[in-house]
């Protein structure tokens, strides 16, 4: 007989488990790694291919289903392809995704389909090479083209683009961004700019906000149209044009969607985070590395997700804007990088 499923505090179930596999990015994108210093993870507190299946097998046995590999920038590490191997291995999962900036997708699309991962999202939030090189201060918009190409030859469907949306900086390229998506066989989501670790350039002021995005679209379309969820834990709330068109917002600033999270995420050192505001993570790799068995990990993993009661995004938005400020300054980010987006994985 199957087990009842774990849930936490709030009642949400343990089903998404989102890897970091580096903190380490060769873009600096202005809402995640705005600063000109970081410090980085030792390399000998990254968690091995072995050691992260193995936390996967654990999290798989507790009720997760869904497995997405993140950065920094994943395609980063090397031999990713032989953990994505392992991943597609592991019992229960059913579906496995990547997140990347699609730099070096071109290069690997086809390693990585074939080592058995289902789909990709690659983040592209303007579609001009000039401003490309101002948001993420790296010439490199040809090679993410060639990327999200490469993802769609490869048949890593289906394909998902990112977009986070910056007042003043992109929020005119909604409409060809989308055209654009469309065009490649990709579905688009617009991501609201979030106050999370890292964005210590966030201002209320830069956030353009959902219903700003769906005025847009209904200005350019006509109308939009709300799909009904078919996952009520995902984080995009999809819609369509009246030509039948998909695209999906994720609205964690004003809409935030905590009610469902289903999600939790492990750094690339083996520390496990229950919420992308979580001050607080539970150290995975000491317990692992000092030798306990699989059903001690599984305890420890069970106890702590019964304890959940994190709802950060919820939380912000009951602040008032005047207090609202980035979630940790420079000078704290330096002294655990652990609070940082790229460390904890989008
Ligand atoms: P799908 O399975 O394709 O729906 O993936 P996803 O939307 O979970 O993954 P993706 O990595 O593409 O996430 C897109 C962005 O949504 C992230 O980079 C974050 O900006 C935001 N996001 C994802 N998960 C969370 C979350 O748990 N909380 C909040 N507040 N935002 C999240
Ligand atoms: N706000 C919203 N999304 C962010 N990401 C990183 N930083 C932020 C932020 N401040 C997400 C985006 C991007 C991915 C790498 O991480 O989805 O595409
Ligand atoms: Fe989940 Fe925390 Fe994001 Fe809310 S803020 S959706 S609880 S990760």
């Amino acid at each position: 007989m199957t087990p009842p499923p774990l849930r936490d505090q709030l009642g949400r179930p343990l089903r998404t488990l989102r890897f970091s596999v580096t903190d380490r990015c060769n873009l600096r994108c202005q809402y995640c790694m705005p600063e000109e210093e970081y410090v980085w993870l030792p390399r000998k507190d990254l968690l091995s291919f072995e050691e992260t299946a193995f936390l996967a097998a654990r999290f798989a046995a507790l009720g997760v289903r869904r497995v997405r590999i993140t950065g920094g920038e994943p395609l980063i590490r090397i031999h990713l392809p032989e953990l994505v191997k392992r991943l597609a291995g592991v019992p229960h999962i059913r579906d496995l995704a990547l997140t990347t900036n699609g730099v070096l997708l071109a290069d690997q699309a086809e390693a990585l389909k074939a080592a058995g991962l289902h789909r990709i999202t690659v983040s592209i939030d303007t579609l001009r090479p000039e401003r490309f090189r101002s948001l993420t201060r790296r010439d490199r918009f040809e090679a993410v083209c060639r990327g999200i190409r490469a993802a769609r030859e490869a048949g890593l469907a289906p394909l998902k683009l990112d977009t986070v949306v910056m007042r003043g900086f992109n929020d005119d390229e909604i409409v060809e961004l989308f055209e654009f998506a469309t065009a490649e066989e990709a579905e688009i989501r617009f991501i609201e700019y979030m106050d999370v670790g890292g964005a210590t350039a966030w201002r209320p002021g830069l956030v353009f906000d959902a219903e700003a995005i769906r005025d847009v679209m209904r200005r350019r379309y006509g109308s939009v149209e709300a799909i009904p969820a078919s996952d009520p834990a995902a984080p995009a709330r999809r819609y369509r044009t009246p030509d039948g068109r998909a695209f999906g917002i994720i609205a964690s600033v004003t809409e935030p969607f905590c009610r469902t999270c289903d999600r939790s995420r492990i750094t690339a050192d083996g520390r496990w985070f229950r919420c992308l505001y979580a001050s607080e993570g539970t150290d995975l790799r000491g317990p692992l590395r000092e030798g306990r068995t699989a059903r001690e990990m599984e305890a420890l993993i069970a106890r702590t997700w019964s304890g959940r009661a994190d709802r950060g995004a919820e939380e912000r938005a009951a602040l008032p804007d005047h207090e609202r400020a980035p979630l940790f300054t420079a000078s704290d980010l330096r002294s655990d990088p652990h609070q940082e987006m790229h460390t904890r994985g989008g």
